[in-house]
């Protein structure tokens, strides 16, 4: 059994945390390191992305990558590419903010995917609609997914955090908050106003949406839904961050 972990770098605990779920299944663990420019509309944003081969390296192997794989631009795209596409839930939320996303994700996994061929293959619920998305398309290797992993404030570990200034990071600490608390609301209601309230309580936090949906098929939650998530996306900076939460409105115990 082979184990694939595509990343795109600047390694963290969340990717550690991939990483070691990954051993749990096989010996054979191929983290992959390639910033893909298909997925990135804005071009400031692809260039501003973190790198740091040599600490990935020895993050990657600590956490007990067998290899870790820096494939080349002509390696993954050798001729004329052919993109998939990633169908309506591609293009709402965050493939509304950033069309055509998905497709680059999804069209890059599949080539990962076809030329690794992996058993399995980890991906972290940080970006829970890149993992809904990928488990609809990925007919033969199995999917595992991994809880988001967070500093010590709460904050969603991301390789987008280090652009962040410290004050920045506290500001950014509210995504979590807001989640946390309308989590703990009984009513959909009540926990997207929760959710509204506090992120609207900080000033240096940009919304672009703060919902929650039916984790089914990516719809608006309403009582028939069995599991909800709040899924929240915003700036601080100009800096894009994500962060998602499992609900409990609603929930019948
Ligand atoms: O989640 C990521 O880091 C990327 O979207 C992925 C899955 C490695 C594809 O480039």
């Amino acid at each position: 059994m082979t184990v694939l972990v595509p990343t795109m770098g600047s390694l963290h605990r969340g990717h550690q945390a991939l990483i070691k779920r990954a051993r749990t299944v096989s010996k054979e663990v191929i983290v992959s390191i390639f910033v893909n420019p298909l997925q990135f509309e804005n071009k400031e944003d692809l260039e501003k992305y973190p790198r740091s081969p040599q600490l990935d390296i020895e993050l990657a192997t600590l956490a007990g990558a067998t290899e870790v794989w820096f494939p080349e631009y002509e390696d993954i795209y050798p001729g004329e590419i052919t993109t998939l596409s990633a169908g309506p839930i591609g293009s709402i939320l965050e493939g509304k903010s950033r069309p055509a996303h998905f497709d680059g994700v999804l069209t890059v996994v599949n080539r990962l995917f076809e030329m690794v061929k992996p058993t399995h293959a980890v991906f972290g619920e940080k970006d829970f609609q890149q993992l809904f998305l990928i488990k609809n398309i990925s007919k033969k290797v199995e999917i595992i997914s991994v809880p988001t992993v967070r500093g010590g404030s709460g904050l969603a570990l991301s390789s987008r955090n280090a652009r962040l200034s410290e004050i920045e990071q506290e500001s950014a600490t509210i995504i979590s908050k807001a989640l946390t608390a309308a989590a703990l609301e009984k009513s959909i209601e009540s926990a997207q106003r929760t959710l509204d309230d506090l992120l609207g309580q900080e000033k240096a936090f940009t919304k672009d949406y703060a919902v929650i949906i039916d984790e089914k098929d990516f719809s608006i939650a309403n009582q028939m839904s069995q599991k909800k998530r709040g899924l929240v996306a915003g700036w601080i900076n100009g800096i894009r961050l994500i962060d998602n939460m499992p609900m409990n409105a609603g929930h019948q115990s």
